[in-house]
């Protein structure tokens, strides 16, 4: 006999039943909304990669997690566990061509290997805005702004997130007044990213081994204090510009903020639910020198990763399942195989008004149909007997307040 299989999908994958389906579209409808809204143009991509375009420096958690194979002949590939580099990538491609700046976004399917916490899968699909080809910090606002009105579309308030920014080259700055060399900037940025994730004795390891004395590790420590962004002036502004277009009550500094990728070089901010409940909803930032790193021409970009992993487990927490049992559309049903034909015909008449019908496969009793068509959702429901047919006319049940009106089975057009 052959051995039973699993049913189960490999461990951090995902199935999506119709029901779960119901609050991804709802997100991917939020996301592609916000997206247009804000005259981004979608775009998209290979899921499988080169290896090499994701590969990683040292450090960077994201290279540890990369699913990768060697293909049938012998090429290093890899499923991406982001989407950055592949835009580059097809950037890079056509850089004589492109008309810049570029505002482009997609909604992108991911792997990464990460050990599984809340809010944290091996497969999670990441809404991506980027921003390709401009030097003004209105892209930051116009990137942040674009995924708070997409959290807004899903009905979550300022009151149940909020966007800490920060700025790389303002920490730099800060580190470099402490006389920490710039060289040595790569390495604090990824060891201070883990502040409030691993306890600070190993982030002081982690300085130590990336060649910081015993005092510029406790400076280190210090600035990670700094209160308030003035002297930064791409913070002043993005604080400025928040304002003017209306999501400023979602905007705060955290000098906290710096991000685990290494290609960011100015401003990086990260969206958290004010409960601290789950890790971050989204998060992105500036990047001017990812083109120049795989061979392109120097290109400034900036942008964003919203995945749909955490908003839908908050989604969940907030709006229950009223959300999703919205009735909707009309069943169509008949008692008996002779009243097939004249089920059909009623709904290729409803369905080409615009009408979402499902239509029974079978003849059935009535209360197995109505009780199916109320299980599935239906807002309405028709049940053809003999004699409806004969005459012409049905009732047509609404499934909420079990109100029956009269449906003409034969209107003239
Ligand atoms: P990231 O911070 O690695 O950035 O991921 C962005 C977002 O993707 C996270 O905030 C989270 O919503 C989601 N995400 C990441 N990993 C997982 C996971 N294992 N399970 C569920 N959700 C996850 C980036 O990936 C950058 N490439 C974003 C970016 C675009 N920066 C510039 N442009």
């Amino acid at each position: 006999m052959a051995e039973k299989l699993s049913f189960e999908a490999p461990r951090g994958m995902r199935d999506f039943y119709p029901e779960d389906m119901v609050w991804r579209n709802m997100v991917f409808d939020a996301f592609r909304a916000a997206g247009d809204a804000a005259g981004f143009v979608p775009y998209d991509a290979c899921v499988v990669e080169n290896y090499d375009l994701l590969a990683r420096k040292a450090g960077e958690e994201v290279g540890e997690q990369i699913y990768h194979f060697l293909d049938k002949s012998e090429r290093r590939l890899a499923l991406r566990a982001e989407m950055t580099p592949t835009l580059a990538r097809m950037v890079a491609q056509r850089q004589k061509e492109l008309h810049f700046p570029l505002k482009w976004t997609a909604i992108a399917q991911c792997f990464r290997y990460e050990r599984m916490t809340k809010g944290r899968k091996r497969e999670h699909y990441q809404w991506n805005m980027d921003i390709i080809g401009e030097t003004s910090v209105l892209a930051e606002a116009e990137v942040i702004g674009a995924a708070v009105d997409a959290l807004r579309r899903m009905d979550l308030t300022t009151a149940a997130f909020k966007v800490h920014a920060s700025s790389r080259r303002f920490l730099g700055e800060l580190l470099e007044k402490s006389r920490i060399a710039a060289d040595k900037h790569a390495q604090v940025f990824l060891a201070l990213d883990k502040r409030g994730k691993m306890p600070d004795a190993e982030i002081a390891a982690m300085l130590h081994d990336g060649g910081l004395s015993d005092d510029e590790t406790a400076a280190a420590f210090r600035i990670m204090e700094t209160k308030s962004y003035d002297g930064c002036p791409e913070l002043v502004e993005l604080f400025h510009l928040a304002e003017i277009a209306g999501f400023a009550d979602a905007l705060m500094f955290d000098i906290g903020v710096i991000r685990g990728l290494s290609y960011y070089t100015g401003v990086v901010f990260e969206c958290f639910d004010t409960a601290g409940e789950f890790r971050a909803i989204f998060g992105g930032g500036r990047y001017d020198n990812l083109l120049t790193t795989i061979g392109g021409e120097p290109t400034c970009a900036v942008g964003l990763g919203f995945g749909d992993v955490v908003v839908t487990e908050l989604l969940k927490a907030r709006l229950g399942d009223a959300a999703v049992n919205a009735r909707r559309g009309v069943a169509v049903g008949f008692m008996f195989p002779e009243q097939r034909d004249a089920a059909l015909a009623l709904a290729a008449r409803l369905r080409a008004d615009g009408e979402r019908v499902d239509l029974a496969l079978h003849s059935q009793k009535p209360k197995k149909f109505f009780s199916a068509a109320g299980a599935s959702g239906a807002a309405k429901a028709v049940f053809l007997g003999p004699d409806d047919v004969e005459k012409g006319v049905a009732r047509i049940k609404d499934m909420e307040t079990r109100e029956e009106t009269d449906l003409c089975l034969r209107p003239e057009r």
